[in-house]
């Protein structure tokens, strides 16, 4: 089968992970890369030996290019994207599939109308963690499931981020940022959500970015404020606690923040289903492997089930790869333009609930992504050793 070609737009912080699985896997050849920042685009491609560093309007026009990978930030996914279907290219996006709805819904519509396929992160449902997760609930271990509870609790990545405005503009904030991975992960093991009420707030109208952020200071344009800090306007939410009604009949909680210093949260399990059977603790959803632990109603002790595949280490683009393989072999994509649409509406209806003190149906209810069978794909990296 002849790979496809994929060039990237945005080559920032998270593209290192992207370009090592994309010049790992098979069904992908990374040909191309671009970034507004075209210095960067130069340096990342000699780096990471990408045989072209083009503008971002080269990319878009190269004919070459099958594909565009979108790792821009939030509020370019939407515009970027549908430049990339406009000039006949396939596109997956880093999540949030847009920041709007109306932008995520044109999306789908362009790729529909053109024939061309949407893809968007989070692929780290498609992980050995997630997946071994969905098993165990198709195989009925919890029983029926009744309900979930999910936190993402932290503080905000002003302490870490090279370049952390984004987190806190219009796009930004910890539901649209983290609540990709959990409403994704939610979907992927319970099916659609039908309905959607809950709170938030923003706790701070600026965001000081620590004196610890090296590499943010380290940047030229910041250097003025490496002395007293960096305050970053916030113009989101930062704590949101959502109720989700699933089709099923299942309910969650969801909360997502960048607010909280501490928390007696499970880090290794921040997600829990609740079954009329048992109970199942799910792994980080922001990561592809983990330990999931099932403990029926009559079992004295927790037990950790077997992963059921082997992406276990940091692997994205293995959404990527699938979208690629769907566009060669006509089969449906998992980590969809269709499943990212459902995320943004049950995630910004979160906030819509707040605001109009009201409950939000989505308007979209796509199937559950078809589970990954074990033999499907394999991870073709050496197995990291401690
Ligand atoms: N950093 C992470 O840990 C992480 C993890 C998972 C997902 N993500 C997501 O990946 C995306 C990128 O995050 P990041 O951390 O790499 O951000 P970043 O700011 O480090 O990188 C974004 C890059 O996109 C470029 N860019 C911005 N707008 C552009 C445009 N209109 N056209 C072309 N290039 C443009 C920037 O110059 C920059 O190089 C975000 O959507 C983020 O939510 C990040």
């Amino acid at each position: 089968m002849e790979a496809v070609r994929v060039g990237i737009i945005g080559v920032g912080n998270i593209s290192g992970i992207y370009i090592e699985c994309l010049q790992a896997f098979a069904g992908v050849d990374l040909i191309a890369c671009a970034d507004i920042d075209q210095d960067r685009a130069r340096g990342v491609a000699a780096e990471k030996s990408i045989p072209k560093a083009l503008s971002v309007e080269e990319l878009l026009k190269d004919s070459d290019v099958e594909l565009v990978l979108n790792l821009t930030i939030p509020a370019a996914h939407g515009p970027v994207a549908l430049q990339a279907l406009e000039n006949g290219k396939h596109v997956y996006n880093e999540k949030p599939l847009a920041v709007s709805l109306a932008d995520a819904q044109a999306l789908v519509a362009s790729a529909a109308e053109k024939g061309l396929r949407v893809g968007c992160a989070p692929d780290t449902f498609l992980g050995s963690g997630q997946q071994t997760a969905r098993r165990a609930i198709d195989d009925g271990l919890i029983g029926t499931p009744i309900g979930a509870q999910a936190a993402f609790l932290a503080h905000g990545p002003e302490d870490w981020h090279p370049n952390p405005d984004f987190f806190y503009q219009n796009g930004g904030g910890p539901m649209l940022d983290m609540g990709p991975y959990y409403v994704t992960a939610l979907t992927n093991l319970l099916g659609p959500v039908k309905r959607v009420s809950g709170s938030a707030r923003a706790s701070q109208t600026t965001r000081k970015v620590s004196l610890k952020n090296e590499r943010y200071y380290a940047r030229a344009d910041r250097s003025g404020f490496a002395e007293t800090g960096y305050e970053i306007p916030v113009e989101t939410p930062t704590h949101y606690v959502g109720v989700l009604d699933f089709e099923s009949g299942a309910i969650g909680d969801l909360c997502t923040s960048f607010d909280i210093w501490h928390h007696r949260n499970d880090w290794a399990h921040p997600i829990t289903i609740y079954g009329t059977e048992g109970t199942l603790l799910v792994p980080d959803p922001n990561n592809f492997g983990g330990e999931v632990k099932l403990k029926r109603h009559d079992d004295e002790d927790w037990r950790t089930l077997e992963n059921v595949h082997t992406f276990n280490e940091n692997s994205r683009g293995l959404g990527v790869m699938d979208m690629a393989i769907g566009i060669r072999t006509g089969a449906k994509h998992r980590a969809s333009g269709e499943l990212a649409l459902h995320a943004l509406e049950v995630m910004l209806g979160v906030r819509t609930a707040s605001e109009e003190s009201r409950y939000v149906t989505p308007t979209t209810q796509p199937e559950r992504p078809a589970a990954l069978g074990v033999d499907e794909y394999s991870d073709p990296r050496p197995p990291k050793v401690d």
